[in-house]
């Protein structure tokens, strides 16, 4: 069931984060200076990379290693179930980019961007959408990116299903010889869909390369009626054990900093503002305006304090009630597992085997034969969506361990 490819970057970020997140790295020996930068990355997935070396994290890679006296070497391998065992972890390279912060697997530098999803619209229909909450969009074609074969579960079908507004097009995420990532943008253009919600980098780079003008503009850094977070910052990792190595990465980034961002400038890649966090010592805010294609406004966003992860949804909220009351006896508080039952958090991630539908069958009719009693008699359908919102949102990292307190009244 999990055949396709998740990208590394974008909407199964989080899928990919739960990959790495579920393996653990043996300690290694600390190395001195590489002589070569070897970076793990992907043949074919631009605009981040590929095997010409034609992404914009080959070319940052390569301003890293230029900064460091070093040439870069890669292994290749898509960003696919199994990545990190085959690449960082079987140590045929030693450096991923573009990689989320506060992965358990690796360390990471400060992130070196950051950007959104983005609201993509043909300029010449004067849309001009930029809220998630703005009325036209339950009249508008809208089209999103699966994640798997599924649309639904995709951040923008959560955030958008939650406002009633349903019936999207799904476009697939994943990379082959038919489904090519730019899909979802030329049917903009093409005005087979009147909108489309797309990761940032994609969006721009596939905007850029459009006849007609195409419209940017981010949506928010956190979906305040969700929770669901729209902007990720991305860095380097590097295996536990190779703290100076990733020490000397960073300092190289902080000194290219201002050619990174011309980099991702040329690929149109829309920034969002600066989490305080990655700023050495206060340092100036890099989010910028970016032009990512004629007409486009790159938005420019406010700084926000750090999400709250301990703010759930309403749904989220009562999830949690029900598990504690239910599920956490064998599950494990916070849904983390234990010895009687499995790690759920796992099990609804994108190395684990549970959809959205599975968990719904499952927690209806049980397992009975493995020890876990059918729940329908106790719970109704919306209480086991509750249940799985609830699992979700732990699994995706927007919800941390613990006590969650309810969203403030925005939700019905
Ligand atoms: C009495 C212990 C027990 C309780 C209580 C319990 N479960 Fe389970 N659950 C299990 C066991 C054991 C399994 C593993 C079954 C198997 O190996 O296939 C399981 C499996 C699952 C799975 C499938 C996981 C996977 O990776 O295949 C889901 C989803 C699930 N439980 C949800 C729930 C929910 C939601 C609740 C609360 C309403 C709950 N369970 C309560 C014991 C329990």
């Amino acid at each position: 069931m999990n055949r396709t490819r998740n990208l590394l970057h974008g909407p199964a970020s989080f899928s990919f984060a739960f990959l790495v997140a579920a393996l653990a790295f043996g300690q290694g020996v600390a190395t001195d200076g590489p002589a070569a930068l070897r970076v793990c990355a992907d043949p074919d997935n631009l605009p981040f990379s590929d095997r010409e070396q034609q992404g914009f994290e080959n070319k940052i890679a390569a301003l890293v290693a230029a900064d460091l006296g070093v040439t870069v070497s890669y292994f290749w391998w898509p960003h696919r179930r199994g990545f990190l065992r085959n690449t960082l972890r079987a140590r045929e390279c030693d450096v991923l980019m573009g990689v989320p912060q506060d992965m358990d697997a690796f360390i990471t530098t400060r992130p070196y961007y950051r950007s959104a999803y983005q609201f993509v619209t043909r300029v010449d229909r004067d849309l001009d959408i930029s809220s998630l909450d703005d009325p036209r969009l339950r009249e508008l074609k809208i089209g999103v990116n699966m994640i798997g074969y599924e649309y639904n579960n995709s951040p923008a079908a959560r955030a958008l299903g939650a406002r009633g507004v349903v019936g999207l097009i799904g476009f697939p995420t994943f990379y082959n010889e038919e489904n090519r990532p730019s899909g979802i943008i030329d049917a903009v253009a093409e005005g087979n869909v009147d909108v489309a919600i797309v990761w940032g980098p994609l969006a721009g780079y596939f905007a850029k390369q459009q006849d007609v003008p195409l419209a940017l503009a981010p949506l928010p850094d956190v979906d305040v009626r969700t929770r669901t977070p729209f902007a990720f910052g991305f860095a380097v990792g590097v295996r536990k054990s190779e703290k100076a190595l990733l020490a000397r990465i960073q300092e190289a980034l902080d000194r290219k900093r201002g050619e990174i961002e011309r980099v991702l400038g040329e690929y149109g890649v829309p920034l969002a503002a600066s989490e305080r966090a990655m700023q050495p010592d206060g340092g100036q805010a890099a989010g910028t305006k970016t032009e990512a294609a004629p007409g486009t406004d790159g938005g420019s966003r406010i700084a926000e304090a750090p999400p709250d992860k301990l703010l759930a949804s309403t749904d989220e909220y009562q999830g949690w009630k029900w598990f504690h009351v239910y599920c956490f006896r064998c599950h494990g508080i916070d849904a983390l597992g234990s010895d009687l039952a499995p790690n759920l958090r796992n099990s609804v991630s994108s190395e684990g085997l549970v959809t959205h539908d599975v968990f719904l069958q499952t927690v209806r009719e049980g397992r009975p034969e493995k020890g876990m009693q059918s729940w329908k008699e106790l719970l109704d359908d919306s209480q086991i969506e509750q249940l799985y919102l609830y699992v979700k949102a732990r699994s995706d990292g927007h919800l941390a361990p613990g006590r969650p307190h309810r969203a403030q009244a925005s939700i019905k």
